[in-house]
């Protein structure tokens, strides 16, 4: 934050001029608290709305790309497709404004909590059956806006809010969002223009050819499920360049091979998803969503099958063996020291004998039986 746009306001808090900006332009009615997120476009902000008493997050346009009317444009067109949706996994916007210097900015729904990207960053990688929700989540939302003709095209850890307490998981940021019926064109690395989307996570026809329509999305949501399972990206870069060459020639570090306790299924699902050629993936987000979902749900309930009974015993059989064998052992050593000392006949062995290879083993064998007994099962 540039020190000149430091003003110090009537709370007592310190604000920047767009923060200020915003309050002004809304008639008071939000009073900016804090910055929560800058990112190449724009600045977030979590504010208090006097009104309804709400807590809200403002987004604004950094005053540097205020200038630009592409950027203007399609921050306008952000506020749109996100004001068009109507769906529990997409962040809701309430109102749109823009300040005395001209820079607009959208009041929506607060998330509060961390970002998928936060969460990564904190714990590495997630457990399967976490991964599992966020990408049905994730996937249900992309549906919904593939179903309104809206492609997202920055699908991201960072673009995905994680609510603390409820669980929900937001999808955000449609910045980059673009109405598409089939296949658009836009501007490549390779072209003269930006890059759209994030090179990480860009699937391999935005890259190159410029193409995206509703499996691009599915491809980096894709790319996000093996973040969150393997807990690195499928692709290290690290200039654009480099990811982008290894998501259009090179196949990722295959899953299992990362995380050992990946399933198969799972790992199957995931590569699918990153296949080269959109018509190999999964026609929709829904279907690798379900598709995930649906591994992740059979070692669910694979991991939840009780032991398996023989082996239980088995393993009982054989500790119960070698119990036996060095108690066995031990009694016939002590009781020939016992009479050799004693100078007592030998045929004493006889009977201790007896009760050594009959009695031990069948004792064992009760108490084997009495551990292995089993259970009746809870509703
Ligand atoms: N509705 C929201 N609630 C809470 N935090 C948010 C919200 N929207 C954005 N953020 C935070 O601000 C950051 C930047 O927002 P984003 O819309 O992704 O902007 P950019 O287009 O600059 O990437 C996010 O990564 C997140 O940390
Ligand atoms: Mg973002």
């Amino acid at each position: 934050m540039a020190p000149q746009d430091l003003l110090l306001a009537h709370s007592g808090v310190a604000k920047d001029q767009v923060a200020l900006d915003v309050e002004q332009a809304t008639g008071g009615d939000v009073v900016v608290e804090r910055v929560l997120g800058v990112g190449r476009m724009a600045r977030v902000y979590v504010a208090e709305q006097l009104s309804l008493d709400r807590r809200v997050a403002v987004k604004v346009l950094l005053p540097r790309r205020g200038r630009d009317r592409r950027t203007l444009t399609r921050f306008r067109r952000e506020a749109r497709a996100m004001a068009g949706c109507s769906h529990p996994g997409i962040v809701s916007v309430f109102s749109v404004g823009e300040t005395a210097r001209g820079l607009p900015f959208f009041v929506m729904e607060y998330v509060e909590g961390e970002t998928l990207e936060g969460r990564l960053r904190r714990r590495g990688k997630l457990p399967l059956q976490e991964v599992r929700r966020i990408v049905t989540a994730v996937a249900d939302a992309l549906t919904y806006a593939h179903g309104h003709g809206l492609v997202h095209r920055d699908v991201k850890p960072g673009n995905v809010l994680l609510e603390r307490g409820s669980g929900r998981v937001l999808l955000t940021d449609f910045g980059l969002a673009k109405p598409v019926k089939s296949v658009t064109r836009v501007t490549t690395l390779t072209g003269t223009g930006e890059l759209m989307g994030t090179p990480e996570y860009l699937s391999p026809e935005q890259a190159e050819r410029g193409e995206v329509d509703a499996r691009s999305d599915q491809y980096s949501l894709a790319v996000m499920a093996y973040e969150m399972l393997a807990g690195r990206l499928p692709f290290l870069g690290p200039e654009p360049q480099d990811y982008v060459r290894q998501h259009v020639e090179d196949t990722p570090p295959w899953l299992p091979r990362i995380e050992p306790t990946i399933p198969l299924a799972v790992s199957k699902a995931v590569d699918r998803g990153l296949m080269k050629e959109p018509g190999a993936r999964y026609g929709s987000a829904e279907a690798f969503g379900q598709a995930l979902s649906a591994a992740a749900e059979a070692t669910a309930a694979a991991e939840a099958m009780p032991q398996r009974a023989w082996w239980g015993y088995e393993r009982q059989l054989v500790q119960a063996t070698a119990i036996y064998a060095g108690a066995a052992w031990g009694v016939l050593e002590a009781l020939t020291w016992v009479l050799e000392t004693f100078d007592l006949p030998m045929e004493f062995r006889q009977p201790a004998l007896l009760l050594v290879v009959g009695g031990l083993p069948l004792t064992l064998a009760l108490l084997c039986y009495a551990r292995n007994r089993p259970q009746p099962v809870e509703a």
